[in-house]
């Protein structure tokens, strides 16, 4: 029988979360106490993460929060604090998004982002906690924005201090396309590539078909509507082309969990992992909360969560040697 206690002994990787989507209430609450910034909230209890139903209502409510994050100790802080959440649910391996440009456009300054998420990364592997960062950029920026991004996180990719980049935020009207020459630049330049094709968008299997068959991603985050075109599907399998599913935030969008598309692609031997994208603005369910609850709707026992804690793994961008210790 499956139970709380096997899901959190399992070794896990994750692969689809936002930084800022992870600013709990506390810590949101002391930020804007410390910046003096009037959030309407006169505690904790009154900091609202609430939102309407879609894309479009869930990035209001995250765009919201994070403006209370302003210095280099804001960002080590939520960081640090995800990263104790990533022990506690035995998280051994973290692909960690960031948005830069989220923080730019007002007026804070890229290393300060970067440098307070580092440091706590750095810190965190004494917790146990392997740690790679993705940038991603925000699609409704423009291409010369984004390219300005890439410029900044330059110096910090040669460091070794980020792994790659992912295109997400306001997919209507900005396709994969859109972003095609930045993409082949990062190539270029040795990153990693992931792209966001978020479920039931406009033309979501365009972009899904885009972002695979153009821009050549290493991974596809969300892409659940990939299931509608079994050629597509068939060439992800093929390719082994890992594939993030984050069951729970569909829930808190769109009262469903793609439950369909997620164990029709685990069906057919597609390498699919759980994820929690952005917990809390997710009714605060981590990890272990989406491994357990999505198992128990659809009726998935040890077995399904041992391949797909393997998938996350296997997906990752760790080495090969790195990734036997988990296989
Ligand atoms: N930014 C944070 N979470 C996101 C999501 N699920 N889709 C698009 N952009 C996001
Ligand atoms: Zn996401």
């Amino acid at each position: 029988k499956l139970t709380r206690e096997f899901v959190a002994g399992l070794p896990k990787a994750e692969l689809h979360v936002h930084i800022e989507g992870t600013l709990e209430p506390e810590l949101e609450f002391a930020c804007a106490k410390r910046n003096h910034i009037d959030i309407g909230a006169k505690s904790p209890a009154d900091v609202d993460h609430s939102y309407g139903y879609g894309l479009t209502e869930f990035l209001k409510a995250y765009y919201n929060g994070m403006k209370v994050l302003r210095t280099k100790q804001d960002f080590y802080d939520v960081t640090w604090a995800f990263l104790q959440k990533m022990a506690q649910n035995n998280v051994k391996h973290l692909e960690l998004f960031f948005d830069p440009q989220a923080h730019t456009s007002r007026g804070i300054a890229f290393e300060t982002v970067i440098e307070g998420i580092h440091e706590a990364i750095v810190d965190g592997r004494a917790l146990g906690v392997d740690t790679q960062l993705i940038m991603c950029f925000l699609r409704e920026f423009s291409k010369e924005s984004a390219r300005q991004t890439l410029e900044a996180a330059r110096p910090y990719h040669e460091k070794g201090w980020i792994i790659g980049v992912g295109l997400d935020s306001a997919e209507h009207h900005n396709p994969p396309l859109k972003f095609m020459l930045i993409f082949a630049e990062a190539k270029k330049q040795g990153y990693y590539l992931t792209m966001h094709c978020d479920p039931k968008q406009v033309d979501s299997v365009e972009h899904i078909k885009q972002a695979l068959e153009i821009i050549e991603v290493d991974r596809l985050d969300h892409g659940m509507n990939i299931i509608e075109n079994p050629d597509l599907m068939a060439y992800l399998v093929e390719e082994k082309i890992g594939i993030t599913a984050c069951p729970i935030a569909y829930y808190y969008t769109r009262q469903d969990m793609e439950e369909k598309a997620i164990t029709t692609l685990f069906k057919e031997g597609a390498l699919i992992s759980l994820n929690s994208d952005d917990p809390s603005y997710k009714g605060g369910n981590y990890i272990n909360d989406v491994y357990y609850q999505f198992a128990q709707k659809v009726g998935w026992g040890r077995e399904e969560l041992i391949q797909i804690a393997k998938n996350s793994f296997t997906t990752s961008w760790i080495s090969d040697n790195a990734k036997k210790a988990y296989l």
